[in-house]
């Protein structure tokens, strides 16, 4: 099994939207019973709560299924996933702190846009503070970014030649 969690700040906006997406689009391949994902925030400011509205919305726009309540990441979160997908560089750097702390190192630690072919920026732009507009940015960086992941995951790890 491989296990992949999407990280933000917040774990309201960006990283249950990409989650979401992420199973949506596993959903369709043959492999699907061979990966899971979650999500979670860096802060401890939105634990247990719903997504964003604008998220919601969002999702339900592109037809995506989201379910999801806010989590921190937790230092077992490096013993638990294979891969660490943040969100910006800001995320990145709070995941390596806490790893630090708690002296465990990730498994696979990445920014979202690397699996984004000509990402013209490498973050994914917080969309907490802007409009209804900033989400469907970010939801088109993500849908682009997650094909570009899910190629990786597919070549490096084969799922015993299904596809
Ligand atoms: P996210 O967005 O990290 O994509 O979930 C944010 C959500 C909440 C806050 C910042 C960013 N906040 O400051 O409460």
């Amino acid at each position: 099994m491989i296990r992949v969690l999407f990280i933000c700040l917040g774990n309201i906006c960006r990283s249950p939207l990409a989650e979401a997406l992420f199973i949506h689009k596993i959903s369709h391949k043959s492999y699907k019973d061979l990966i899971t994902a979650d999500s979670c925030g860096t802060s401890d400011y939105h634990i247990g709560e719903l997504p964003d509205e604008r998220a919601l919305a969002c999702a339900k726009k592109n037809g995506i299924f989201m379910e999801h309540r806010g989590r921190q990441l937790h230092r077992t979160d490096f013993r638990d996933f294979d891969y660490l997908v943040a969100m910006d560089h800001s995320n990145l750097e709070n995941i390596k702190k806490l790893s630090m702390q708690v002296k465990l190192a990730p498994k696979n630690l990445h920014l979202m846009r690397e699996f984004q072919q000509d990402a013209e920026f490498p973050e994914v732009p917080d969309p907490y503070y802007g409009g209804e507009e900033g989400f469907q940015k970010v939801f088109e960086i993500l849908d682009e970014s997650l094909d570009g992941l899910i190629l990786e995951l597919e070549s490096r790890h084969q799922f015993n030649g299904i596809s």
